[in-house]
């Protein structure tokens, strides 16, 4: 009996992959999502997911804040079947004002495909998110998008690539044509030449896409002689001086597999889709800490229900004001009204009307496994980081923080709503909506801090929302900023910056800007300067 519910766990969890589309706004990455529903029949037509510029909302547009301005800043999970493999998309939002939640979410993630724009290489936000990956782990496969543009020499991207993220690349396919002249890719793993055709309905429908073999006598007539050579000549040298792939690399973190495609009309999607569910992780064991600072691994087929909660989402909707915590699961079944441990508050819990979620729909979950992710109802006991499990005794690791990038005063327009305002921002804190630093004194002259600009009007709008106080707040001039590690009654301060503490009593410093910070860290070469916090 045990065996075979082994084997039916094991073929659930190895038929799961959940992972999170990294990007810097606008290079594609809700077109690549929706094209994903679209090949997985998900979505009769392309276009529906989409929240931009007053059309469909975004699938994860919940709060009317995020309705009413048409952008994503929840980020949260989608599951579909994707040829016979269960996807569970985690939207990692793309604004240029995410926010933690936004790092957070990568923790829940096995994998990782990283968009990025053919014209404009690796951006800001793709290397911040890519570091999260790297530092987690967790593999990556880029995504070299928008193909029918005008853009970059693709040698150059994959050089940009490896010189800016610090990894090998190994170009998977190569494009056929550049800009206009973009008809298809070569598959260097089946060594096929994919020529596409785009549908009457153009991106909207699948591209029609066809094989053939390099030598095949069509592929000059159809691509030309001049695209022809060049592609013979660019598979030469990539033989001769590209690196290698084996898949071991790859989920090592040491290689990503790069594809050409158009997300927009669809040429390469498939091809990319089908070696993505191939090559991607199915849900992984993780470490978890147990008693006398000992590590356990916990393998999602053995080890009874387990998951940690990476986000806690108030008031999402309206009409039950209710609040939502968001599981990864990392190991097991997971059965609606299933009663836990729930290791912080050390007493059980039963687990009540779980959610998964699409396009904004919320659907009951009767029966869930390892690297799913599900919605439970959230009185208020639990915080970001909690771990839960049937078997109890362990806690998977503490989730990081990430270095605050803006930091503001806030106070209660109301001085009677005081204690209302003292409430809420330590609940929002302890949620994990926003870093809570201080001076020497730990209850005057806080400083809020924030990944994401954003996350101060979210913070401002559910202190009103939630606990009716209107604030008052005031950016400081800080750009950035680094924990320390070192004895620092030694350390040399710069003019523009402060230090502070954050709620653990941990230094942290914050700096007017970028290079101010580059100045320090040369200043003081004794001390350790912690962009990401374990
Ligand atoms: P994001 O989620 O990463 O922010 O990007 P999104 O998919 O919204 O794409 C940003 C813009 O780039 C959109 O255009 C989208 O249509 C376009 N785009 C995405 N993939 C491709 C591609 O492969 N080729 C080309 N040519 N364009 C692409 P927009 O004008 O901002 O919006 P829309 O009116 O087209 O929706």
């Amino acid at each position: 009996m045990e065996n075979h519910l082994e084997s039916y766990l094991s073929e659930q969890i190895s038929n799961r992959r959940t992972f999170a589309i990294i990007s810097h706004p606008d290079a594609g990455k809700t077109t690549l999502t929706e094209k994903l529903l679209l090949y997985s029949g998900k979505l009769r037509t392309a276009g529906m997911v989409r929240g931009r510029k007053g059309r469909k909302l975004a699938a994860s547009d919940w709060m009317s804040m995020e309705q009413e301005r048409g952008i994503s800043i929840t980020a949260s999970a989608m599951q579909f079947v994707y040829k016979d493999v269960v996807i569970n998309i985690l939207d990692t939002p793309g604004h240029e004002d995410f926010s933690e939640d936004t790092y957070r979410t990568l923790t829940a993630a096995d994998c990782a495909i990283m968009v990025i724009d053919a014209a404009k290489g690796v951006e800001k936000q793709t290397r911040k998110l890519f570091e999260v990956c790297r530092l987690r782990k967790i593999p990556v496969l880029t995504f070299i998008n928008k193909m029918d543009l005008p853009g970059r020499d693709p040698l150059d991207l994959m050089d940009e690539v490896e010189s800016a993220l610090k990894i090998q690349s190994y170009a998977y396919n190569w494009p056929i044509g550049l800009g206009k002249q973009f008809c298809g890719v070569y598959d260097r793993f089946i060594n096929k030449c994919l020529l596409f055709t785009r549908s009457t309905e153009g991106g909207a429908q699948r591209a029609l896409m066809s094989q053939f073999s390099l030598e095949d006598e069509q592929v000059v007539s159809l691509i030309g002689c001049t695209e022809f050579d060049t592609l013979k000549g660019e598979l030469t040298l990539l033989e001769a001086a590209g690196n290698t792939f084996n898949k071991e690399d790859f989920l090592g973190g040491c290689v990503t597999p790069v594809f050409f495609a158009s997300a927009m009309t669809n040429f390469g999607i498939e091809p990319f889709f089908d070696t993505f569910i191939h090559l991607a992780p199915s849900p992984r064991g993780r470490l978890a800490d147990v008693q006398n600072g000992k590590e356990i691994f916990i393998d999602p087929v053995t080890t009874s229900f387990s998951g940690y909660v990476f986000k806690v989402q108030s008031n999402m909707d309206r009409k039950h004001r209710d609040s939502l915590a968001f599981l990864r699961i990392c190991s097991g079944q997971f059965e609606k009204d299933i009663v836990v441990k729930h290791h912080r508050l050390k007493r059980d819990i039963r687990l009540s009307r779980p959610h998964s979620m699409f396009a904004g729909e919320r659907t009951v979950v009767d029966t869930a496994f390892a690297g799913d992710i599900i919605g439970v109802i959230n009185p208020g006991s639990f915080f970001i980081g909690d771990t839960v499990s049937l078997a109890g005794g362990f806690d998977f690791k503490p989730l990081p923080q990430f270095q605050p990038e803006f930091f503001a005063t806030l106070t209660p327009k109301d001085v009677n709503k005081r204690k209302s305002f003292d409430k809420g921002v330590r609940q929002l804190a302890e949620e994990g909506a926003i870093q809570i630093l201080h001076g020497e004194d730990q209850f005057n002259d806080l400083i809020y801090g924030a990944v994401g600009k954003l996350q101060f009007e979210v913070l401002q709008y559910r202190l009103q929302d939630e606990y009716q106080v209107e604030t008052r707040l005031t950016l400081l001039p800080y750009q950035c900023s680094a924990w320390i590690i070192g004895d620092e009654t030694t350390y040399k301060k710069t003019t523009n910056s402060i230090l502070v503490k954050d709620r653990w009593d941990k230094h942290i410093v914050l700096f007017g800007t970028q290079w101010e910070k580059e100045y320090a860290i040369r200043g003081n070469p004794t001390f350790q300067f912690i962009d990401i916090k374990y």
